[in-house]
């Protein structure tokens, strides 16, 4: 991805608001997690806009990338066969160096809220489902930038194969399936990084809207007490 690119994976188009942004200094990095059909790109585009509307500086973004990585990522939905589970690793890591290179740190550095559908924990529940050792997964991820805050969205698998299939009319990839899924959920369910936080993704989009911006209130809050305290 080069800097013309680096517009092309953000995912609205649209440009910082036109008045001076408010900044924070060293960016706010919030991801959103969970199975798929748990509804993390609505709330992304509800609490980006919100922000927005509060003056920060926001991009938001999404892993897979649109860039070289992630487009080959995209491939492994249709045909995952296509690929060893330790290549499938290997290119979500790859998608992600450059993702963090190209866009997460230099937005965060410039000051930004830095919004992204998927980070590291969906590699750790998703290629640990698929049998990678996930003490080897998280070491090829620890010089990645931590979150401030991961919000993991949570709902039954089922529900969220019945979403996929009913509200996005499309039918659930390989990634997708319920076996695969539950396998994935579990998984998240067992995370503790104390930079989670667990919101019931099965409620009313306007209900789980109000859980997350209570979180995300909670660590700008926590931010900027840390300005003025330094
Ligand atoms: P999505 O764009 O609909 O969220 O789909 C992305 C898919 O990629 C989803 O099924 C989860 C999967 N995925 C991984 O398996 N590992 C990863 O590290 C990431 C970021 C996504």
């Amino acid at each position: 991805m080069k800097t013309e690119d680096h517009q092309s994976n953000r995912l609205d188009g649209q440009e910082p608001a036109q008045k001076v942004p408010q900044l924070i200094p060293g960016g706010l990095f919030i991801v959103f997690e969970g199975i798929d059909g748990t509804g993390k790109s609505t709330q992304l585009h509800l609490l980006a806009e919100k922000l927005r509307q509060l003056g920060y500086a926001v991009v938001a973004t999404r892993e897979p990338t649109n860039g070289p990585y992630g487009q080959k990522i995209r491939k492994l939905f249709v045909d995952r066969g296509s690929v060893s589970r330790e290549e499938e690793l290997e290119l979500f890591i790859a998608d992600r160096d450059q993702h963090v290179k190209e866009i997460i740190k230099p937005a965060l550095s410039d000051g930004c809220v830095v919004i992204c559908d998927r980070y590291y924990l969906s590699t750790i529940a998703y290629q640990g489902a698929n049998g990678m050792d996930q003490d080897l997964i998280m070491k090829k991820n620890e010089d990645f930038p931590v979150p401030d805050l991961a919000i993991i969205l949570e709902i039954e698998p089922a529900h969220g194969i019945h979403r996929i299939q009913n509200q996005r009319h499309e039918h659930p990839n390989t990634f997708e399936e319920k076996a695969n899924l539950q396998k994935v959920a579990g998984i998240f369910s067992t995370m503790r990084q104390d930079y989670i936080e667990r919101i019931n993704g099965s409620d009313s989009i306007e209900n789980v809207y109000r859980l997350v911006f209570e979180a995300v209130a909670k660590v700008l809050a926590q931010k900027t007490t840390q300005q003025v305290e330094s």
